[in-house]
Parts: structure tokens; sequence; C-alpha cells
């Protein structure tokens, strides 16, 4: 079996509230610039993509790069796994040559077995089921200009996707109020809304409005994710509503910022009024992305500790 004295991320609860406080303080030294060793000088990272990305993509690549490593863009059109090689060869295979993992897919069972036959650390990025790299990139901008996500009230608008998943980790973690809502036949995973309520309150309504009311924090995503473009017109129809737009944004605290992963749909989930906004923090977010990951990497891959 392979060597597991390694840590993967997978999952926002793989690193414990203080570890998270550890990498959050990390992140904005790096975001500073104060941060200057190169924990992966002589290393690689392979990322798989096996659906489109430009943040990820991008953040990763440069980021490796800045910490003084090198990261391979590997494709399903260019690598054996898009003929059907099994993901646990791939793992061991890539695990000889590379020194960390970074996958984005779609089954979040498949990055599971990566990290289960690999024995590099395996990072998320991300999968039908969770996006841990953005929330916590999210939880950074949050940091900027917030002040801290504690005693935060956070609202999450629209599909309960990869990202509402991963709110919900963050609140079971961090402890933060969080408030969910969802069209019916759109809520998030139930394990993972009942592990959370054991920890903090987190509500789940069908009315953004009554989401949104008093929210510091105002988050939206697509309506329809990668893999479900073929559910786009059903899912205009099923998210009528819930158009994140001034009228919803007057309701929530008077300072509070919207967020969102990107790529968005102006007109959709979201009006060009309030993502191109004053309260908009988006291009803060996506920059978020480069730090939070630098940060996991330094840690993971370079023997960074979080004390
Ligand atoms: N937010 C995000 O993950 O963007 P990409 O799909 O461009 O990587
Ligand atoms: N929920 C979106 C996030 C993209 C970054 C998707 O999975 O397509």
């Amino acid at each position: 079996m392979p060597d597991r004295t390694h840590r993967d991320f997978l999952a926002i609860p793989d690193f414990s509230a203080a570890e998270l406080e550890a990498l959050f303080l990390l992140a904005e030294r790096m975001r500073r610039g104060e941060y200057t060793r190169k924990p992966l000088e002589g290393k690689t990272l392979a990322m798989i993509f096996m659906k489109a990305s430009t943040r990820t993509r991008v953040s990763f690549e440069v980021g490796t790069f800045q910490l003084g490593g090198h990261a391979l863009f590997l494709s399903p059109r260019d690598v054996q796994l898009g003929r059907g090689e099994p993901i646990a060869d791939t793992a061991r295979v890539l695990s000889r040559y590379v020194d960390g993992i970074m996958i984005r897919t779609f089954a979040h069972q498949d990055v599971e077995e990566l990290a289960k036959f690999s024995s590099v650390p395996v990072i998320n990025g991300p999968t039908d089921l969770l996006h841990p790299c953005q929330i916590l990139a999210d939880i950074l901008t949050i940091r900027q200009h917030l002040g801290t996500v504690e005693g935060k009230k956070v609202a999450w608008i629209g599909d309960g996707n990869n990202m509402a998943n991963s709110w919900i980790n963050a609140a079971y973690r961090l402890g933060f109020e969080l408030t969910l809502a969802c069209p019916e036949g759109y809520e998030p995973a139930d394990h993972l809304l009942a592990r959370a309520r054991e920890h903090t309150k987190v509500t789940i309504t069908r009315d953004p409005r009554e989401a949104i009311a008093g929210a510091h924090v105002v988050n939206t995503d697509v309506w329809a994710s990668m893999g479900q473009e073929d559910e786009q017109k059903k899912r205009e129809r099923d998210f009528a509503g819930y158009t994140v737009n001034a009228a919803m944004m007057e309701r929530a605290a008077a300072d509070a910022i919207f967020l969102h992963c990107l790529p968005a749909h102006r007109g959709e989930e979201v009006t060009a009024g309030v993502i191109d906004g004053p309260q908009s923090r988006v291009w803060d977010e996506a920059e978020n992305r480069l730090h939070i990951q630098k940060a996991i990497m330094a840690v993971l891959m370079g023997g960074e500790t979080l004390a």
C-alpha cells in the first residue's frame, strides 16, 4: 500500500480549525509578499483536469512556479486516464514521478480512489460534491474585507452544489452561521448538513430573500454546473426568482459583500449591477485562489508547518 505519511486536501474538514487559521495567516503573508521561501524547488505538481478551468488551472500553475516548482497540465485527451486506464494505476504511476497531484473531476469517489492509491498528496480542485480550495479562498476574501468570518452570517443563494456543500463543511469547521436558499430538488448533501448542524446553525429555506436578510456575505454560483449543461433550460425555470439583484442585496447587511466563484452568467444567477457593482469582491476572490493554494501546497508538498 502507498506511503500514508503525507496529507491530502480533499475536503475542508481535513484541516482542524486551528490549522485553517494558520493556513489563512500563511496565505495572507504570501499575499503581502512577505513569504520568500521556495519550498517546491525541484518538485512537480501534476494537474489532472477532466473538466475545463481558467482560475484553478492558472492559479495552481502560477502558484507552483512562484514556490519554485513545476506544474504539469494533464487533460483526458492527453493521458491514458481519458482512455479508461484505472484511477488506481494512474495514482501509483504518477506517484513515482511527481510530488503532488491536483485533480478536477466528476465523482468525488474518484478523487478518494486517487488519494487512496497515491503516495503523494492529492488536492481536490473540485469534484461534483466539493470545491474546498474555492471556499477557503472565499473565506480569505471575507477576512480581507470584513476582518473575520467569525460571527458573520453567510447566505448561499442557488444550487446545493459543490460550492454549497463546501460552505456547509466550512461552517462545520469554523462555526459561523450559514443560510442556504435552494429550490426544491436542489438541496445540498444531507450527510454534510447533518454533521454541520451538530456544530453550528445551518438553515435551508426556499426563499432567497429570507436567506439574504441581514447577511454579511452573499454568495451564488451558476445554476447548471459543469456536466449539467443539458439541464440548463429546466434549471432556468426551476431557479426563477433566485437571481441575486440590487433589491435582494438591499436586504443584506449594509456592509455586505457579494462573492461568486466564477465563471458567472450575468442575468441568470446574478445581475450585472451586483457582480460589477460596489459590493462585489469577485476579483479579489479569484486572486485569493492563488494565495490559499500556495499555502496548501507549501504545507502538503513543501514541508511548511501549521503550528
Ligand atoms: N472558480 C473556479 O474554480 O474557476 P475555474 O472553473 O475557472 O477553475
Ligand atoms: N459549481 C461550478 C463551480 C465551477 C468553479 C461547477 O462545478 O461547474
